[in-house]
């Protein structure tokens, strides 16, 4: 294994997963993630976790997926996938599990940690949402495909995806290409966080044209913070997410070409700081819609 994925496993939850289970509101549930995300930021007992502890940057360590075990191979028929860009590139990377199934917290966290630079804070309170929505109580771990039920996490006015078919209870897994083309096309020079807004609020609107239901607030702060982590995770030196980006990262669900492990950590300070600039941004153009 390469060094840098060598972490520990979170210690398990205090409480079983069969009450978690039963927890009937999402709302809650952020609660309680938001809760134990403060609970691990606090906690003093693994050293190992502490991100100034990372061993001294060489190539291969900043861009492991370069590394042969690492190469890209696209799923199989068999495999899970999501509508997650962040979670197929590492599953097609061979991050986690290339099969996409019984992925387990500490495999997902130490992913997210190690390949996105998120904080384990951050980490921890992502994989505890997506556990929570979408996990199968009765066999371990996580299966990406069940991320995909609507209105759990998911949502519609995704970036390339189509929305879920009315009464589906599962969302479009596959990319929608003319969506990433339109994208790319129309910001040629690459998005920073203004635009990333201005292409989420053209997304929201053609859903309101199409008499769709406008987003709730939960899911509208659940696509805020994915463009956000976007804008984090992938923009380049100029603070743009570049079109290349988009196509290889959101169309292909591979490592981008120009991409390297982020300098520096990314906090969930920092990703509800820039998601609600990318709300405010996003009421602006609504209200020029108008
Ligand atoms: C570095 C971390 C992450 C980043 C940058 C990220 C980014 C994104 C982006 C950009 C989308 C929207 C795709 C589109 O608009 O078509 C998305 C969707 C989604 N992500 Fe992630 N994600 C991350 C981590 C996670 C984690 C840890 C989970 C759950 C365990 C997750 C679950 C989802 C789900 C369920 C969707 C579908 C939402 C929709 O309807 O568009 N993501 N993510
Ligand atoms: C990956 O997932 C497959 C299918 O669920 C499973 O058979 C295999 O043991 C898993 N591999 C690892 C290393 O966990
Ligand atoms: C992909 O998106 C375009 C533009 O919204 C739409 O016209 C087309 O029907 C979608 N393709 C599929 C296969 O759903």
């Amino acid at each position: 294994m390469h060094p840098r994925l060598q972490f520990t496993s979170p210690p398990a939850f205090p409480m079983s997963t069969k009450l978690l289970s039963s927890l009937p509101q999402l709302r809650r549930l952020f609660t309680f993630s938001a809760l134990t995300a403060i609970f691990f930021s606090i906690n003093p007992f693994n050293p190992s976790w502490s991100s100034d502890q990372r061993p001294v940057s060489t190539a291969l360590d900043r861009r492991p997926w370069k590394d042969a075990r690492h190469a890209f191979k696209g799923p199989t028929d068999e495999d899970a996938r999501s509508p997650c860009p962040a979670l197929n590139t590492l599953a097609n990377h061979g991050f986690i599990n290339r099969s996409g199934k019984e992925i387990s917290r500490s495999a997902l966290t130490s992913s997210l940690t190690s390949i996105y630079r998120l904080s384990v804070p951050l980490a921890e309170l992502l994989v505890t949402g997506g556990f929570l929505c979408c996990a199968d109580f009765e066999s371990e771990g996580l299966s990406l495909d069940a991320l995909a039920a609507h209105d759990k996490i998911e949502h519609d006015a995704s970036l390339v995806h189509d929305n879920t078919p009315l009464g589906a209870a599962f969302a479009p897994i596959k990319v929608n290409w003319t969506l990433v083309n339109e994208l790319t096309t129309k910001y040629p020079d690459g998005l920073g966080i203004r635009r990333l807004s201005e292409a989420r609020a053209t997304r929201e609107e053609l859903s309101r044209v199409e008499g769709r239901p406008k987003l709730d607030a939960l899911h509208g702060q659940i696509a805020y913070g994915e463009a956000a982590l976007t804008w984090l995770v992938m923009k380049d030196l100029t603070s743009l997410v570049r079109t290349d980006t988009i196509r290889q990262w959101f169309g292909q669900e591979t490592f981008p070409e120009t991409f390297v492990i982020p300098s520096e950590e990314i906090t969930l300070h920092t990703t509800s700081k820039i998601s609600s600039k990318i709300g405010q941004h996003m009421k602006e153009f609504q209200n020029h819609q108008i």
